[in-house]
């Protein structure tokens, strides 16, 4: 018998992202305020009981030709550790097809929140077989935005991001998304150029203060707290991506930003009208770039149906 579980999971961006340090596992030392935005992927399970295998199925054209289809894929990875952590899970067979909008190398996190999707299947498959407790911790032994991809909405991230403080959905936020099309870069990569470089960072985000500008709902004063510690560096690797930034906000954005290691940027808008102005600008000065009005999200991973 073969059940299908669909998926739909959120992109995120990073309103603040401060890289604080080393810690003693070589990772970076978070504060972060993460947010979903309405860009998503739709990924479809199809449990198998006759047989054990697990791979991808024919997917349409909506997916990019980087896209792993092999043991490297997240969703593939995410399948195996649940298996080697429920037991009832060990023989079942999982056959994954993807429907993408989340660019891939994007810092978006487009393959955390597709790990979190399977997570989230397996797991209703199986009946709740792990807590959300422990769900997030397999979660998190997956990669450091796995386990606010599963939970979604707003929360702030310390460690290695992976520790998470969820915040109130205080209001709807509006915002302007931006990707070169023919560039992505490698988060490893840039973790790596943000310690060689060392340079002095000028103007750091504060998320202690952009948190409690979402608590007032004083969308100016989070702009003014919000910022991320890789944009020295990878600006300087790409400067093309500071002529977007400052496109958005010659455009009426409150705040223009890198997410995550980039390469996306987004831009926080008073409203969905100032966000689609500052996109036909964007279109008519970067045809290269791929772009997206979108909204702050509640949701990391949701479940679309049960179909038996
Ligand atoms: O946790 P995740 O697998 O997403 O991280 C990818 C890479 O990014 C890690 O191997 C590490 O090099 C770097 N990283 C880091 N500090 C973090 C998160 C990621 O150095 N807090």
């Amino acid at each position: 018998m073969s059940t299908t579980i669909s998926v739909q999971c959120t992109a995120k961006l990073n309103l603040t992202l401060a890289i604080l340090g080393l810690l003693a596992d070589g990772y970076h030392k978070l504060d972060t305020l993460y947010q979903s935005v309405n860009l998503d992927d739709t990924v479809f399970f199809t449990f198998d009981t006759n047989n054990s295998q697990i791979g991808f199925v024919e997917s349409g054209n909506d997916v990019p030709s980087e896209f792993p289809l092999d043991q490297n894929n997240l969703i593939i990875k995410a399948i195996n550790l649940y298996k080697l952590e429920v037991e009832a899970a060990r023989n079942i067979g999982v056959q994954v097809r993807i429907s993408k909008q989340i660019p891939i190398g994007g810092g978006l996190a487009g393959g955390s929140s597709n790990a979190a999707a399977a997570l989230y299947a397996m797991n209703t498959y199986f009946e709740n077989a792990l807590t959300t407790a422990e769900l997030r911790h397999l979660a998190a032994k997956l990669g450091s935005d796995i386990p606010f991809c599963l939970h979604g909405g707003c929360a702030r991230g310390t460690n290695r991001g992976e520790n998470l403080e969820p915040m109130p959905h205080a209001t709807v936020m509006h915002f302007l998304l931006s990707k070169p099309r023919d560039l992505s870069i490698s988060t490893p990569a840039m973790y790596k150029a943000f310690d060689q470089h060392a340079e002095v960072l000028q103007k750091r985000p504060d998320t202690q203060a952009a948190c409690q500008a979402l608590e007032e709902m004083n969308l100016k004063k989070l702009a003014e707290h919000m910022g991320n510690d890789f944009e020295p560096v990878v600006f300087s690797l790409h400067p093309q991506l500071k002529l977007v930034c400052d496109d958005m906000l010659d455009n009426s954005a409150l705040a223009a930003h890198l997410s995550g290691s980039g390469p996306t940027l987004f831009g926080l808008f008073k409203n969905e009208l100032d966000a689609q102005i500052a996109r036909a600008s964007l279109e008519a000065k970067f045809p290269q770039n791929q772009n997206w009005v979108c909204q702050s999200s509640q949701y990391g991973v949701v479940s679309l149906d049960l179909v038996k």
